[in-house]
């Protein structure tokens, strides 16, 4: 059985998920974007931090995406942030597949996380991405691009919002080039910690 394709990002309030350039990755504007997920215990572990960390709904939240996700799939962007950022055991712990026009050897990293260079486009790494994570779901990892691709394709059943409480301005839209006449959403949830407020919706066809 085939699990469901999803993303799960966090966004700032006025709709980025990102700066526009990798070098302004690590600033002010990224740690307010993701300071939900830094205390948490499940961030700590996945990581290898060591112990302690934060329970709660953010960290159910933070594990339950983990949990149920068998593949990702990423853009290369992403992949070349996280190229220098990820320690050499990753926080995937599954296959991930990244669209790219580059042509590259798998690299498989420490903990059961490999990289897979798929150069013929979202469909193929979908299938493969299928292929590898069994009954277990497909998390389209980001970045905004790949994102937008296979939400404007209609390949994204679900996904979910961690809305933080910061104002980029400008940098990467998530929602920047949505086929609106195509995409139209379901609200499943929304619940909200002190730190940020989920949302999340089915995505069906107009
Ligand atoms: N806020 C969050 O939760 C969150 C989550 C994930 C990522 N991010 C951020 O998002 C940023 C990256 O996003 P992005 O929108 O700039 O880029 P992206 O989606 O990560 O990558 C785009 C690149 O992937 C390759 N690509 C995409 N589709 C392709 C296709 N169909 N065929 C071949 N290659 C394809 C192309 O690179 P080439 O032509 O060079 O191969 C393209 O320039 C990073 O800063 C990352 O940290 C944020």
């Amino acid at each position: 059985m085939s699990g469901k394709v999803f993303f799960s990002v966090s966004m700032s309030l006025d709709g980025f998920i990102a700066p526009e350039s990798l070098s302004e990755l690590m600033g002010q504007q990224w740690m307010e974007l993701q300071a939900w997920v830094f205390p948490l215990r499940f961030f700590r572990e996945n990581l290898k931090l060591g112990e302690g960390g934060e329970e709660g709904r953010d960290n159910d939240i933070a594990r339950v995406t983990f949990e149920r996700t068998g593949a990702s799939i990423m853009g290369k962007r992403m992949f070349e942030a996280g190229e220098q950022a990820w320690p050499e055991d990753p926080p995937f712990h599954t296959p991930v597949f990244v669209v790219t026009h580059e042509q590259r050897e798998p690299w498989t990293r420490l903990g059961g996380t490999t990289f897979y260079f798929i150069n013929d486009g979202i469909h193929t790494a979908l299938e493969l991405a299928r292929q590898a994570a069994g009954d277990r779901d497909i998390r389209i990892a980001g970045g905004g691009e790949t994102i937008l691709e296979y939400l404007n394709a209609g390949l994204i059943d679900e996904f979910s919002i961690a809305l933080s409480p910061v104002l980029f301005g400008s940098g990467i839209q998530l929602f920047d080039g949505v086929d609106s006449a195509r995409v139209a959403l379901e609200q499943i949830r929304s619940e909200s910690s002190s730190r940020a407020t989920h949302l999340t919706y089915a995505v069906h066809e107009r």
